[in-house]
């Protein structure tokens, strides 16, 4: 995980975002995910577009502890994956977490990926090998997802749109916009 040390740091690494292109391989494309009546901006999602995979994205989110625990990072992450299905044509959405990490597995769970794999102490961070636990949905269980269960945002809020996603996209409450 990216620990800047300084608030200038934060600032050359979004500058650095400013020209990359989504999709590009061997990236990290950055989301901000602000709320959608007011624009306040909540928290970010990463895309990780893989140089040896351009099917494959792998996913990370978070969002500020004030906007934890609503339900939030579960719209951006279900908005992410419409997109990244059915406007990319991704075949398989991975996120690397570390599994004591509760609220994010939780999360990855809840809007329907699996746990493939449990990589122990595989990662060195914070001073100490941790360990690494493998999420993954494919696209096709993506889609029977959305056709056999119930979503887990009520059925009577908006659709995401899906041209728009990376500009404005997200949820009822959330839009996703690059940062
Ligand atoms: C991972 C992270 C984004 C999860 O945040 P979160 O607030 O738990 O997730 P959500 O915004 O989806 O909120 C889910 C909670 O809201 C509740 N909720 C309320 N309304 C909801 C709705 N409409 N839909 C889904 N959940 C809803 C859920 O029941 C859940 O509550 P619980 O935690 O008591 O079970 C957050 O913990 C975080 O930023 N962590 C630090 C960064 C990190 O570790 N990222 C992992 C990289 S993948």
């Amino acid at each position: 995980m990216w620990e800047p040390s300084s608030e200038a740091e934060v600032h050359t690494f979004i500058e650095g975002l400013q020209d990359l292109e989504l999709d590009t391989p061997d990236t990290w494309y950055q989301l901000a995910i602000t709320l959608r009546d007011n624009g306040i901006l909540i928290g970010d999602c990463g895309l990780h577009f893989p140089r040896e995979e351009p099917h494959q994205v792998e996913v990370g989110i978070t969002l500020a502890p004030a906007h934890q625990g609503q339900g939030y990072a579960t719209e951006a992450l279900e908005g992410m994956m419409e997109f990244l299905f059915v406007n990319l044509g991704k075949h398989r959405v991975v996120a690397s977490v570390d599994p004591r990490n509760e609220p994010s597995t939780a999360l990855l769970e809840r809007v329907g990926m699996r746990k493939e794999g449990h990589l122990r102490e595989s990662v060195w961070v914070k001073g100490e090998w941790a360990d690494d636990a493998i999420y993954a949905i494919l696209e096709r269980e993506w889609r029977l997802r959305q056709l056999s269960s119930a979503p887990s945002r009520p059925a009577n809020r908006e659709s995401v749109n899906r041209a728009s996603v990376p500009k404005s996209g997200g949820s009822a409450r959330t839009k996703c916009r690059t940062i």
